[in-house]
């Protein structure tokens, strides 16, 4: 699957934004631990979310899709082994470990998948569940763990990963004892994770914190949870409005402290934005300020949409600096935007940016979904039109590109 997409000269409209994956899906996880009938709301209709439930199909799990709301009904779970074919298609499979470990003390499974943005270790995680008292092998991609009771721990995390964190939240959820989780990430994902948790039954201290004092239960009931607005989703559309003439309305942004960050940095870039109840105005005339910008964990501003500044910082007044501290292979969007006539260059973990005068419509391949959504932003901004290969990535955690920017007027489809 392609998209084409064609130099756009305004941008006007309302933009629902989705529910956020990467929030969802250890939601999705901790299910697991329940017995009972959970209700998801404002669930993105993206493959991410659909491979999830098949996962948990195996586990005898049923589950529901229709109109963004996900039932999931695990009365009758039972445990079983998870193949390769299905994990390596998505990288949150990796939270599954924690989630049955959770459950039964044991869990098998393939390897994780995801965006190619580095090597991706899971080494804190599999350290957290080590101190948990977990046995932990690796043979032919199949990750298997057991122990013979789960336990509580006191675990410094030496780098706040969001995975790990979430990982051993899911998997201290159902073993015997306090644990505490020093180092833990703070990502609004995290926080939603802790909340929903707390719901089913589990006791969290220092949610939003470094330091998670996690009390779990044996016994955790099932519980609806309502799903928060895709903070990147909505980050990347600020973005793009930053670039190209715009006046457009974002609904749905519920809490307005998730993004924060991301509007302090389009606010740099030039945009306008104003906020009434859960909508965001923003505006802007397409001219976008240069300047020296940097990746970083919540609340700096998040790796996920270093692509899209890339792209955007093209038609800055002037020479830019965009520096990634979070992932080591970010940068692959760069040799994309160079055959459309942009000039960069890699220096590090650097990418500097000169204003590029042309941009120019050619063809380009996506390779991970945050990559291919700054190649879709990099058409927008060309003159003529740009074809983008591989669009099925975007399609990942984008649930709607292509009508969200149409309905803006500009000249996007899949071919
Ligand atoms: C989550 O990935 C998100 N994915 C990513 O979004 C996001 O970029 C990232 O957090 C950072 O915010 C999902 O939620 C599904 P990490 P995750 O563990 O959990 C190193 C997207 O586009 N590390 O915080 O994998 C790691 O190599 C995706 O939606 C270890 O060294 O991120 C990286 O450099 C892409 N050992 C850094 O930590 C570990 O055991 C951050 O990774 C774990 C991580």
């Amino acid at each position: 699957m392609s998209i084409r997409v064609c130099g756009t000269t305004c941008l006007k409209g309302v933009i629902e934004v989705q529910g956020s994956k990467n929030t969802v899906l250890p939601i999705i996880a901790a299910t697991i631990l329940t017995d009972g009938i959970s209700r998801i709301h404002n669930c993105p209709d993206i493959s991410d979310v659909h491979v999830m439930c098949e996962l948990l199909e195996i586990l005898n799990i049923k589950t529901y899709y229709k109109d963004h709301l996900l039932v999931i009904d695990t009365r009758n779970i039972t445990y079983a082994p998870l193949p390769c074919e299905l994990t390596c298609r998505l990288r949150s499979s990796v939270l599954l470990l924690g989630a049955m470990l959770g459950r039964w003390g044991k869990a098998r499974i393939g390897s994780p998948g995801g965006c190619t943005i580095g090597v991706r270790p899971i080494d804190i995680h599999l350290e957290g569940f080590y101190k948990m008292n977990v046995d932990i092998s690796v043979e032919n991609n199949i990750l298997s763990c057991n122990c013979y009771q789960l336990q509580g721990c006191d675990f410094n995390m030496r780098y706040p990963s969001v995975g790990a964190t979430e990982n051993l939240l899911l998997a201290a959820s159902g073993a015997q004892g306090r644990t505490i989780l020093r180092g833990a990430a703070k990502e609004p994902e995290v926080i939603e994770l802790c909340n929903y948790l707390n719901s089913i039954g589990v006791l969290i201290d220092g949610i939003g914190t470094e330091v998670l004092v996690i009390k779990g239960s044996g016994c955790l009931k099932s519980a609806d949870y309502i799903n928060v607005y895709d903070r990147i989703v909505a980050g990347t559309y600020m973005l793009i409005a930053s670039a190209i003439p715009s006046d457009i309305i974002l609904t749905g942004i519920d809490d307005i402290h998730y993004i924060k960050n991301i509007i302090n940095v389009c606010a740099r870039l030039g945009l306008n934005v104003v906020r009434a109840y859960n909508t965001l105005r923003v505006q802007s005339i397409g001219d976008v300020g240069a300047g020296d910008f940097a990746t970083g964990t919540y609340p700096e501003f998040p790796t996920d949409l270093l692509p899209v500044l890339i792209a955007v910082l093209l038609k800055s007044q002037g020479k830019s600096c965009v520096t990634e501290t979070v992932f080591e292979n970010r940068f692959s969007v760069v040799n994309e935007l160079r055959k459309l006539g942009g000039r960069l260059n890699v220096i590090g973990n650097s990418v500097y940016i000169e204003r590029s005068d042309r941009i120019i419509g050619g063809m380009v391949d996506a390779t991970d979904l945050r990559q291919g959504a700054a190649l879709v932003a990099a058409g927008l901004m060309a003159s003529g039109c740009t074809i983008i290969n591989d669009a099925s990535y975007i399609k990942r955690g984008y649930e709607n590109i292509v009508k969200d920017l149409n309905d803006l007027g500009a000249e996007i489809t899949y071919i």
